[in-house]
C-alpha cells in the first residue's frame, strides 16, 4: 500500500535523493533534472546490488558500485562496462524497476504495487479536511529515527487514542480538554479534534490560568520558542482575553521569525490539533504552525520497530525547501517530554501483549481508531474473520 517516505523538502533539487526502507524493501526517490519525482525499486538490474543508501544531493546518475552499470535519473540504462561480454541486449530492456509516487502536501508517498489506488482516492477525505492549514508553507527541519522495543503496530495504535492522557501524560491535563475530542472516520483513516490551551474536564471546574500555563509550558512551550521551553513566569493576561489568547499571540509572534503569517489564525484554530491516523502507520500531527508526522516501521524482529519522525514548520509559501537534518535517535533517548512517555510505555505494552491469557482486548469508544485500523489491516491481509455486526 502507499507508505510515506519522506518530505518534498529532502527531494526538492535535481539530483536529491532519499532512501526508504521498510522491512525488506528499499525503495529511491529521486528527483530528476527535469525536475521530475520518481521512485525506484534500489535494485541493480545486473547482480541485485542495492544502488544507494540513505540520502543526499547532487546525483547526476545512479552507479552500482559493484561493477559499476549506470542508469541515468529517469531510471534509463546508460552504461554496461565490458558490454561486449553480455552478448546482444537493449538499454530499454533493462530500466531501473519502477515506484509510484505521489505527494499530498509536503508528503511524498510510494507504493510498490503497481495496481494500487492513485493516491488523492487512497487518502481519502484527509486532504480536503486539512485544506484549511495551507500546507505548502510547511518546511520540513528535522528527521529522527529510533528503534523502539515493540511491534510496529503497537507504536500505531499508541497514536491512535487521547485516552492515555491522564495515565501516561498527566502533565498535559492542565492544558488539553482530552475528553471531548471529537473523531472522524473515513473508509480507513481517521481523525481526532483536540483543543490545547484549555483545561481537562477530569481537573475540575477550578482551574486557573496559571496551571494552564504551566501545564503548556512543561509540555510544550518550546512552540513558543527558546525562551518558553523551560518553566517561566505567565505574561499578563489582558483585559477581555484569556491564557489561551496569550499563547496564541505567543505561537504567532514566534513564527513570523520564518516568516510565516498566521495573522488570519484565530486562537482556536493556533491552539487546536487535528491528528490524522493515516492508515496503517502514519500519525500525522496537524498543529497550527507545526506538523509533527511520525511513522512505525517494521524493525529487524516482529518484536522491533522504528520511530521515524518528520518535523515542520510553517514559514511562507516561496522559502526555499533544503534536506533537513536527521539525527539518530539511540533506544532510550531524548526524543522530548510528551514523545519520551509515549515511548516509555512500549517495552511493556510488548511484553504484555506477548502473554498466552491474552486473547482480546477491551476498547472505548475512544479507541476507535485502533479498531478501525486492525479491521483494515485484516482485511487487506485476508484475515479479517466474518462476524455479526458490531461484533468486533
Ligand atoms: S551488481 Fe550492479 S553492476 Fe553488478
Ligand atoms: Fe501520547
Amino acid at each position: 500500500m502507499w507508505q510515506v517516505a519522506c518530505t518534498a523538502d529532502h527531494v526538492s533539487r535535481a539530483g536529491d535523493w532519499f532512501e526508504l526502507t521498510c522491512g525488506p524493501l528499499s525503495v529511491l526517490i529521486v528527483r530528476g533534472d527535469d525536475g521530475e519525482l520518481r521512485a525506484f525499486q534500489n535494485v541493480c538490474r545486473h547482480r541485485g546490488n542495492a544502488l544507494c543508501q540513505g540520502a543526499g544531493s547532487g546525483l547526476s546518475e545512479l552507479r552500482c558500485p559493484f561493477h559499476r552499470w549506470a542508469w541515468d535519473l529517469r531510471g534509463e540504462l546508460r552504461e554496461v562496462p565490458s558490454r561486449r561480454g553480455f552478448g546482444a541486449f537493449r538499454n530499454e530492456d533493462l530500466p531501473l524497476v519502477l515506484v509510484r509516487v505521489g505527494e499530498w502536501g509536503p508528503l511524498v508517498f510510494v507504493s510498490v504495487d503497481d495496481g494500487v489506488e492513485p493516491l488523492d482516492e487512497w487518502l481519502e477525505g484527509v486532504p480536503a479536511d486539512a485544506a484549511w492549514a495551507r500546507l505548502d508553507e510547511l518546511r520540513c527541519v528535522a528527521t529522527t529515527r529510533t528503534p523502539v522495543p515493540c511491534n510496529w503496530k503497537a507504536v500505531a495504535d499508541g497514536f491512535s487514542e487521547t485516552y492515555h492522557v491522564q495515565g501516561l501524560h498527566p502533565e498535559m491535563l492542565g492544558s488539553i480538554d482530552d475528553v471531548h475530542a471529537p473523531q472522524r472516520f473515513w473508509g480507513r483513516h481517521a481523525v481526532s479534534y483536540q483543543r490545547y490551551g484549555v483545561p481537562s474536564p477530569r481537573l475540575g471546574p477550578d482551574v486557573g490560568d496559571q496551571e494552564v500555563w504551566d501545564s503548556f509550558i512543561v509540555t510544550q512551550g518550546g512552540r513558543m520558542g527558546p525562551a518558553y521551553a523551560e518553566p517561566c513566569p505567565m505574561p499578563p493576561v489582558p483585559e477581555g482575553q484569556g491564557v489561551r489568547d496569550v499563547i496564541a499571540g505567543l505561537l504567532r509572534e514566534h513564527q513570523r521569525q520564518f516568516g510565516a503569517d498566521m495573522s488570519d489564525f484565530d486562537t482556536e484554530a493556533m491552539l487546536g490539533l487535528a491528528q490524522y491516523n493515516l492508515f496503517p502507520n502514519v500519525t500525522v500531527l496537524l498543529w497550527s504552525e507545526m506538523v509533527n508526522v511520525l511513522i512505525a516501521r517494521p524493525g529487524p524482529t516482529v518484536d522491533q520497530a522504528e520511530l521515524v519522525s518528520f518535523l515542520l514548520l510553517r514559514h511562507h509559501a516561496d522559502a526555499p525547501r533544503t534536506q533537513p537534518p536527521e539525527f539518530a535517535v539511540p533506544a532510550g533517548g531524548d526524543l522530548g517530554w510528551v514523545l519520551n512517555q509515549d515511548v516509555s510505555i512500549l517495552q511493556t505494552i510488548q511484553t504484555g501483549l506477548r502473554q498466552p491469557g491474552l486473547t482480546h482486548l477491551v476498547l472505548s469508544n475512544e479507541e476507535r481508531r485502533i479498531i478501525n485500523m486492525h479491521r483494515n489491516l485484516e482485511q487487506a491481509l485476508g484475515i479479517l474473520e466474518d462476524g455479526p455486526a458490531g461484533s468486533r
